[in-house]
């Protein structure tokens, strides 16, 4: 790995590009903003780590009240782990025999918690867990929706519990379904409305599960788009939200109230022509996942494509001041299909680099 060499306090305008960019000040607001809503409504966060996979971050959200972390990987999960991260929800199922092994060997290191959603996955881990005398605490993950993982049915659902329940190696911990087929629906009455919906159909299986005797003590749900329906709910006890601390311009428009902390610093390579400016990042240093990237506080200047290592520029007003050498500050479409392109990010405050910061769990698919 490459180690940035960077001196603290160097003015942002000087940093080397392309580097991945966050603004400690705005991702410290986010941050907090978000304690403080779980706070007053009574609900924990377990922020999700997929976003940023960087446990600096994820132990700023631990200090700033987060009972935990959420993980979607078992290697995630390894990484915050021996980082020091003490409670830890897998949402997400782990399914290879390896992997089981490795998700039971955690146990020794912090109290990590999986999701199932089939009697074969949850006899799998039973096994392995059983066989070193230990147990591991799993979740039911109900599909609330979006149709992605999760059991379909109710009665599935309590068959699952139920067999979760007798299976030596296991503790039923309680329940998760994500709303992610309504985080991004505008205008907000649509989110809701979507929203709800979903979140009914967990609780419902929550009160289920209670009345046949089922522990649901951690019932996690949320996404940025909806963190604040979701966490209205009596029988959700956590948020599993991750966008929310570094933000991107695709949340930004469904009109949240948290800031832009995450940019990309590129720098003008070339100006070939009066109304072009091409760029010294493309699409192996940006996301265009939900669209190509937007700049940051120059008029006139719009992204028109990305090739590898290029973006271009179509200028117009200010911005065809540009000139090759001056920096651009490009805003990603989704900050988390971008944070994992990086292995650090270069963290200002105030228009000066303070530190730089790994991004631990980048390539942890596994
Ligand atoms: C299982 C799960 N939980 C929670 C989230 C919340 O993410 P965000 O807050 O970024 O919308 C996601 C997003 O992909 C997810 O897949």
């Amino acid at each position: 790995m490459i180690v940035p060499v960077v001196n603290a306090s160097t003015p942002v305008s000087e940093i080397e590009t392309p580097v991945l960019l966050l603004d400690a000040a705005l991702l410290e607001s986010n941050i907090n903003k978000m304690a403080e809503y779980a706070r007053t409504q009574g609900v924990f966060l377990r922020p999700h780590a997929k976003t940023h996979k960087c446990t600096v971050i994820a132990h700023a959200q631990l200090r700033a009240g987060a009972i935990g972390i959420t993980c979607a990987k078992i290697s995630e999960a390894e990484i915050m782990g021996y980082a020091g991260i003490k409670d830890i929800l897998i949402a997400n199922q782990v399914v290879d025999p390896g992997k089981i092994e490795r998700l039971v060997s955690l146990q020794n290191y912090c109290d990590v918690k999986v999701a199932v959603d089939s009697i074969k996955n949850a006899e799998d881990i039973s096994l392995a867990a059983h066989r070193r005398g230990q147990v591991v605490k799993v979740i039911i993950e109900r599909d609330i929706g979006m149709k992605r993982c999760g059991t379909r049915t109710l009665d599935e659902t309590l068959r699952l519990a139920g067999a979760v329940s007798r299976l030596p190696g296991l503790e039923l911990a309680g329940l998760m379904g994500y709303e992610g087929h309504t985080v991004f629906l505008t205008p907000r009455e649509t989110r809701l409305e979507n929203c709800s919906q979903a979140i009914e159909i967990l609780a419902e299986t929550r009160d289920a599960m209670e009345k046949a005797g089922f522990s649901t003590e951690i019932v996690s749900s949320g996404g940025t788009g909806t963190y604040d329906i979701t966490g209205g709910y009596k029988a959700v006890t956590e948020l599993q939200v991750g966008s929310y601390a570094t933000m991107d311009w695709r949340y930004r428009e469904t009109g949240l109230g948290f800031d832009l902390a995450l940019s990309v610093l590129a720098t003008v390579i070339s100006r070939p022509d009066r109304q072009t400016a091409v760029i010294d990042v493309g699409m192996k240093g940006v996301t265009s996942e939900f669209g190509l990237p937007v700049v940051k506080g120059i008029e006139g200047a719009e992204v028109v494509s990305l090739s590898e290592e290029h973006g271009k520029l179509e200028l117009s007003a200010d911005a065809l001041n540009l000139a090759v050498g001056d920096r651009v500050e490009l805003i990603p479409s989704h900050g988390c299909t971008t944070f994992n392109l990086y292995n650090w990010v270069h963290v200002c405050r105030e228009g000066l680099l303070e530190g730089v910061w790994p991004v631990a769990a980048r390539g942890a698919l596994y």
